[in-house]
């Protein structure tokens, strides 16, 4: 199959020559127990594979990347009892064990045995089921190893969806709509009428912005460095957009917000922004942490505010989502109208296109982009 692999990280900018993906011929080994073999249809880019590309997010090498995709089911392994073949599935990038202690706690964000898979860059069961021409075994991106005509995952990795969902939409469930919907909705648990305001806006940030319009937020404010994206963002529901570029950003927010916002959600991925979304919060508010810094950035805060002004940081990794529980209910809230995800969706590409694909999302030229598969 094609598929795109990344062997060294840090290549220089522009990715369009450069070329960090190779688009090489790579064999997928047939499902073991408990593993599907999914025909992908979509894939989209996200920051968290730009961050492994220019080595900020470092990953075991050589790995084919890809965690945000979509496909169809067509061999299943021994055992597997969650799916069958021609199930339409969305993927997710944290695998489930079921059974570890964070899985028994109904927080399976946080598997233990899936986390440590993800870290070695096998699927959950330990296997690696991909290797190149040469026979060198490539490393599974966060399970799914989505950039490719084919990706060989954990039946636990994957969620079935409604098989008329058209894949290009369908893939953004999987990494921007659950992560930055299930920050609102579940880690910061956003009521109607409470002020939330969401820094960055790329697909995780946006997405967490339709979240918190659809719970009602409000005032809804909206930061980015970006004029096209506070733009959409106004479309989108925002009450308040402002350009980071331009003055004191925390004091714009607590003005926007009648003294401070209920929930900052931080999704630009530095922690200088993650210190400006907690400056911005009420006393009593909530600052949840969802992009990724690299991982030398600290973060630090008057350690005394957090007692006498009863202020929260809260990390949110996934949408601290139950996926097989949010997946299908965000795709019914897209669906009724009421999460236009499809608005996030700017670009679609074909593999080849991927490397300048990276260079648009790096630029904030592009907001989702989804590889097509045909
Ligand atoms: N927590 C999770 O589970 C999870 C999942 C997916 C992605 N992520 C991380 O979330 C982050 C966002 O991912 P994405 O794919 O939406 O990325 P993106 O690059 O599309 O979006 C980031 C946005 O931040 C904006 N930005 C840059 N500097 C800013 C500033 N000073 N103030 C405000 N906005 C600023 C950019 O213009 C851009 O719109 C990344 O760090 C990614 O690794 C986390
Ligand atoms: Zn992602
Ligand atoms: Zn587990």
């Amino acid at each position: 199959m094609r598929a795109a692999v990344l062997r060294t990280m840090g290549a220089p900018a522009p990715y369009a020559d450069s070329r960090p993906l190779a688009i090489e011929t790579v064999v997928a080994q047939p499902p073991g127990p408990g593993e599907v073999r999914v025909r992908v249809r979509a894939a989209g880019l996200c920051h968290s594979d730009l961050s492994v590309i220019d080595g900020s997010r470092p990953r075991p090498m050589p790995m084919l990347l890809g965690h945000e995709a979509a496909g169809e089911v067509v061999e299943a392994g021994d055992g597997v009892s969650t799916l069958r073949v021609g199930d339409r599935v969305v993927f997710s990038f944290v695998p489930m064990c079921g059974h570890c202690a964070p899985c028994a706690c109904g927080r399976p964000v946080l598997c233990e045995p899936g986390a440590a898979a993800n870290a070695r860059g096998t699927l959950l069961g330990g296997a690696m089921r991909l290797h190149d021409a040469g026979c060198t075994p490539l490393h599974h991106h966060l399970g799914v190893s989505g950039f490719a005509e084919y990706a060989v995952v954990s039946e636990h990795s994957a969620v079935r969806v409604d098989a008329d969902l058209p894949p290009k939409i369908a893939a953004l469930f999987g990494c921007a709509v659950m992560t930055g919907v299930g920050a609102v909705v579940n880690t910061a648990g956003v009521r109607p009428g409470e002020s939330v305001a969401v820094f960055g806006l790329g697909g995780v940030g946006l997405s967490a912005l339709l979240g918190a319009a659809a719970s009602s937020a409000w005032p809804l404010v909206a930061v980015d460095v970006v004029p096209a994206k506070l733009a959409l963002a106004r479309e989108l529901g925002a009450s308040h957009c402002i350009d980071a570029r331009e003055g004191d950003v925390a004091a714009q927010v607590r003005e926007a917000t009648g003294g401070g916002a209920d929930y900052s959600i931080e999704t630009a991925g530095h922690a200088h922004v993650l210190a400006t979304a907690y400056a911005a919060t009420r006393r009593g508010g909530s600052t949840i942490s969802v992009g990724l810094p690299a991982p030398d950035r600290m973060f630090s805060v008057p350690a005394v505010s957090l007692v006498a002004e009863e202020r929260t940081v809260k990390g949110s990794y996934m949408g601290s989502a139950v996926p097989r529980r949010d997946i299908p209910r965000y795709v019914a809230l897209y669906r009724a109208g009421r999460l236009p995800v499809d608005r996030l969706l700017t670009h679609t590409l074909a593999l080849d296109g991927i490397n300048a694909g990276f260079d648009r999302l790096a630029s904030g030229e592009a907001i989702r982009q989804v590889v097509l598969f045909d």
